[in-house]
């Protein structure tokens, strides 16, 4: 299963599913490409480190939002992935490219979807809003991606410990650590042996 996955920061869950295609738990996939709208998304030094190709198409680069769009789509479309994988990816999808790619564009939210998800929450202010709420137990999710903001099918959630002196940092890595790095590789090998 060739795959290409859409970054925008650290890359710390691409880096997952590069190691998980290394060592096997991530079984028959191929990362055929990683794109980034942010040309210094270090995600994108990953990519190299690991010999993946690696491509900066960034909104800044076109004179309106629908030529971004447009460029990306042709990309997608140049490549033909199987699968397009979201990590810590914050640009919208264009609506265009999830008609043409229908369940095969997956999402990994770091909260246990439907909470803190939507329109604003995203990175920190994900774990700034489950702190605030005062939940005891939080994760993250593997969905496919549809047309709305996080609404798309739930694939694969895992449930994360909140403790009492979290701050949204140490929350965010442990979600990472225990929930993010752990399904989106899961996912992606069970689409890839059709178990989805
Ligand atoms: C993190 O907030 C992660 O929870 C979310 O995207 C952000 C960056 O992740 N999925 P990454 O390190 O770039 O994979």
């Amino acid at each position: 299963m060739n795959i290409v996955v859409l970054v925008s920061g650290g890359g710390t869950n691409l880096q997952a599913i590069i190691d998980a295609i290394n060592n096997n738990t991530i079984r028959d996939t191929k990362i055929i490409e990683v794109v980034s709208n942010n040309q210094n998304a270090y995600a994108l030094v990953r990519a190299k480190e690991n010999n993946i190709p690696a491509k900066c198409i960034s909104p800044r680069e076109f004179d309106t939002r629908d030529d971004f769009n447009s460029a990306l789509v042709e990309e997608m479309d140049r490549l033909s992935p199987d699968l397009i994988v979201l990590a810590g990816f914050l640009v919208n999808i264009p609506a265009e490219m999830v008609k043409k790619y229908p369940n095969k564009i997956i999402n990994i939210h770091p909260s246990l979807i439907p909470s803190f998800c939507g329109k604003g929450y995203y990175g920190l202010k994900v774990h700034e809003g489950a702190l605030a709420r005062g939940v005891k137990i939080t994760g993250a999710t593997v969905h496919f991606v549809d047309e709305g903001t996080d609404t798309g099918p739930i694939i694969l959630q895992k449930a994360v410990e909140v403790q009492p002196d979290d701050t949204p940092e140490v929350l965010q890595r442990r979600v990472m650590e225990e929930a993010e790095w752990v399904i989106l590789p899961k996912a992606i090998d069970m689409i890839a042996h059709g178990d989805v």
